[in-house]
């Protein structure tokens, strides 16, 4: 069975996108099948996996994109994945086992202007749609935007683990706080939609710190983090088992590079070896390892 698996935190910018996409690479390189949904209107993930000139081809058709999934009778989730998503310039796969649900910039409109069936939410219609592929693949991650508005909704639904990326600093821990709490809330609402094979509804099961400086003490904001996060765990509001990564992610340029490039910074080739590109790699491989390992005690 896929786990599915959200990454989110109420602070922007802390590297959700970026840890998803390398996350779901490393993984896709250790054999995995992993299907990213890209469920941020920025469609950062989509535009970086595709590059922009695939991406903008498919945003400027806009019909028959995700957006549309919202909509019966048009298309469903399984029309619009893209497999083995990462492509060389001549157009062979590079990270065969790596698949996306991409975005466009239209489904801001599931925000404003959808209405739709409030006995069947979008977050039923997308987890319906899902079903149909998920034997698939063994890792589904959704990368969401930084709050829990409908296209969040949608990936936090499905999911049945979540994991929140985090900077060392106070902003960080505020996003952290807030989301559970909108969690929760979300929870109660959409709680008599969920069937029985979704089984329990997604807590936090991990809090993963990235972008980390070289010479940056972060013993005081890692302290931190772990005590609210016994707090939610004392009051059953994240899971019992829910830790704080071991493996941190180093602020490297190479992953500010690698977006440009339309490249997972594992496919970037490193200019010398044991430089910087290398050590991020690595970084993101053994938090991968982590996130696999984890797997044993999500059902604690
Ligand atoms: N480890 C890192 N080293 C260097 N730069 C990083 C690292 N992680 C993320 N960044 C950069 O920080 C910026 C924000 O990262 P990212 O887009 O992944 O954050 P996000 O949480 O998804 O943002 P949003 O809330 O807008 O969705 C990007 O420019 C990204 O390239
Ligand atoms: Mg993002």
């Amino acid at each position: 069975m896929a786990r599915k698996i959200a990454f989110i935190n109420y602070k922007g910018g802390v590297g959700k996108t970026s840890l998803l996409v390398n996350i779901a690479s490393s993984l896709a390189q250790m054999g995995h099948r992993v299907l990213i949904c890209d469920f941020d209107t920025q469609s950062n993930a989509s535009i970086w996996l595709l590059k922009l000139d695939r991406w903008n081809k498919i945003n400027s058709a806009g019909d028959g994109m995700i957006y549309s999934i919202f909509n019966p009778g048009d298309v469903t989730v399984k029309d619009i994945l893209l497999k083995d998503v990462v492509l060389s310039k001549a157009g062979e796969a590079l990270l065969p086992g790596l698949d996306l649900v991409p975005t466009t910039f239209n489904l801001v409109d599931l925000e404003n202007e959808y209405t739709g069936d409030p006995a069947r939410p979008h977050y039923v219609i997308f987890r319906d749609q899902l079903a149909e592929v998920e034997d698939n693949y063994d890792y589904i991650l959704f990368d969401c935007p930084p709050n829990i508005l409908r296209a969040s909704q949608c990936g936090i639904f499905s999911a049945n683990e979540i994991y929140v990326p985090a900077n060392p600093d106070a902003l960080s821990l505020i996003g952290f706080t807030l989301l559970v709490e909108k969690l929760g809330k979300f929870h109660q609402l959409s709680a008599s939609f969920r069937n029985a094979a979704q089984g329990v509804a997604a807590r936090v099961q991990g809090i993963i710190f990235n972008s980390i400086k070289s010479g940056v003490d972060i013993d005081v904001p890692r302290m931190r983090m772990q005590l609210r996060l016994n707090q939610f765990r004392s009051a059953k509001r994240a899971a019992p088992a829910a830790k704080l990564f071991q493996q941190i992610v180093r602020d490297a340029m190479v992953v500010r590079r690698a977006v440009t490039l339309g490249l997972p910074v594992n496919l970037v080739k490193a200019s010398t070896a044991g430089t910087e590109e290398e050590t991020v790699v690595d970084d993101y491989r053994k938090v991968a390892m982590e996130l696999v390992r984890h797997g044993d005690r999500v059902n604690d």
